[in-house]
């Protein structure tokens, strides 16, 4: 990846959420009409929705919750069914954690299984995450989606795992934190990916973004 200073130039506004909205309207600026766009979910991406919507653009959009899909319906933008869609132009989300090599953890907001569904399915999958959010290594907690069939197997397979006192995901998931150690983060991907009973987990490689776009105090880098 390759880092430059992304558009618009930084605000005076280095709060957190001053840095969420700079990421998020950077953002918007890489959507172009025509393009089908898949929406992330968390409070970053709720910045990217008006900015969006502000660009009065023609473009078709699938989300990646239900709370993402109200907000941009509610602020005009066309969203419509995911299996609609086969193929993104470009998708935008959000991140918990980001490190320099491009690891990401993601799946705060729970929606990670069908967040790593739209990257998978994106010609382009912007990152936008504020500065807390970048970190040297990955660290547990990884959220991870479970099977509710044989939820007690799949747990105990597991270990050194939480789970969460939220709703099943709109897909019937039961949602949990995995705390076990993360020496390499390819590692612990493959042993959640191969847990039977396990749905989806948080780790997203490098390889699933073309772009992160990453607040740094007073400034904006975008890295492709
Ligand atoms: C939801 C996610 C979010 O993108 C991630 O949790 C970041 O959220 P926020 O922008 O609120 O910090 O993965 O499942």
């Amino acid at each position: 990846m390759t880092s430059s200073p992304a558009t618009p130039a930084a605000t005076p506004d280095d709060s957190q959420e001053g840095e969420k909205r700079r990421v998020a309207e950077a953002a918007a600026l890489l959507v172009e009409d025509g393009m089908l766009v898949g929406l992330g979910t968390g409070s970053t991406v709720a910045y990217l929705l008006p900015a969006l919507a502000r660009r009065q653009l023609d473009i078709r959009c699938v989300s990646t919750s239900p709370q993402t899909e109200a907000a941009a319906a509610a602020l005009g933008l066309a969203v419509g069914p995911f299996g609609s869609i086969v193929r993104f132009d470009i998708a935008i989300d959000g991140a918990d954690q980001v490190t320099p090599d491009g690891w990401l953890v993601k799946g705060g907001g729970a929606a990670h299984t069908r967040e790593k569904i739209v990257a998978a399915t994106s010609d382009r999958f912007v990152v936008i995450a504020d500065s807390s959010k970048a970190v040297d290594v990955l660290r547990a907690p990884i959220p991870v989606e479970l099977l509710a069939f044989g939820l007690d197997s799949t747990l105990r397979r597991l270990g050194s795992t939480r789970l969460r006192d939220v709703p099943p995901s709109p897909d019937g998931g039961v949602i949990a934190d995995f705390f076990g150690a993360i020496d390499d983060p390819a590692v612990t991907a493959r042993f959640l990916r191969d847990t039977a009973g396990l749905v989806e987990h948080g780790i997203f490689p490098p390889e699933l973004s073309t772009d992160i776009i990453l607040a740094t105090g007073s400034g904006v880098v975008h890295r492709t």
